[in-house]
């Protein structure tokens, strides 16, 4: 093992700290913040990622309502349960979990939510303003969360190859959008493999920083990784552990072998997952202060 472990969890407890305060400053000034989460049907997935973000809300005191709707409704009934919580100014954030049910309408969800409360940035709008770099606004929380790691573990990504194995919209793509800003913490070079690129050994050998995010098992092997690079592990995959006799969470980089060649890598479980959540929270602090500014 030579690489240095960035600790996630560690990482995140911090920034929740600092929510901490800053909503406790909120409730100083007699204000409450909340953000709504829509959890459609059963899903055991979803079911444990709904509950984490309810817990964590009550850890740096932002106030949850969780609304769990049938696994058999409509899109219909989705679109007016965020109807009221758009025209409710007690909250701030809304998220539905993804995915719901085959037979909802995810894209017309997303565009349903106002683009002020859309705290998982997936809407038009926020995508858009973070591909042209406005500020202030939402950020996508996962890549987010991957900036925030690279930044507190003094990764300056200006002029380095960052890989992004992955397209998806909720990490790929917003993922290169925050690498390639001219800004500070951002300003690498980036490049998108995925499904469609062949050899992608050919493009990861040559990150400095490797993001891995398609879902796929233990996917990036040592010898796809350059010595010294950086790697981020965005998958979380639930696989059966024949010595355990039972299911583990493993990520998309099979870690014992990177951690053989990588110079810092993320662990899966207590790498990227909890910065994800503890981002989601700091864009439903930033909409409470975006609407304060609005009154
Ligand atoms: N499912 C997996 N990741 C996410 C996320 O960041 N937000 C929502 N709403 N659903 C997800």
């Amino acid at each position: 093992m030579k690489a240095q472990i960035i600790d996630g969890k560690a990482i995140a407890n911090q920034i929740n700290r600092e929510t901490a305060e800053l909503v406790a400053r909120a409730a100083a000034d007699g204000d409450k913040i909340g953000l709504a989460v829509v959890l459609v049907g059963s899903d055991p997935a979803s079911c444990v990622y709904v509950r984490n973000k309810v817990r964590a809300c009550a850890e740096v005191g932002i106030v949850s309502r969780q609304i769990t709707l049938p696994e058999t409704c409509a899109t219909a009934d989705v679109l007016r349960v965020i109807g009221e919580l758009n025209a409710d100014p007690a909250i701030h954030g809304i998220l539905v979990q993804s995915p719901p049910p085959p037979q909802i309408d995810e894209a017309a969800v997303i565009l349903a939510i106002s683009p002020d409360k859309d705290v998982d940035c997936f809407s038009e709008r926020n995508v858009g303003r973070v591909l042209i770099g406005e500020k202030p606004g939402f950020k996508p929380c996962t890549p987010w969360g991957v900036m925030e790691l690279l930044r507190r573990s003094h990764v300056d990504p200006a002029g380095k190859h960052a890989v992004i194995i992955g397209r998806s919209n909720i990490v790929g793509k917003p993922m290169a959008a925050l690498l390639l800003q001219k800004a500070a913490g951002a300003n690498a070079t980036v490049t998108v493999v995925h499904s469609g690129t062949p050899d992608i050994a050919r493009f990861t050998r040559d990150a400095d920083i490797l993001i891995a995010a398609i879902g796929k098992p233990r996917f990036v092997r040592g010898d796809m990784i350059k010595p010294g690079a950086v790697v981020i592990d965005v998958g979380i995959n639930r696989v059966f552990d024949p010595e355990l006799g039972k299911n583990r969470l493993v990520g998309d980089v099979n870690f014992a072998e990177a951690s053989e060649v990588a110079s810092l890598i993320t662990p899966v479980p207590g790498g990227v997952g909890p910065m994800t959540i503890a981002m989601l929270l700091r864009n439903t602090l930033s909409s409470y202060f975006f609407s304060r500014e609005k009154k």
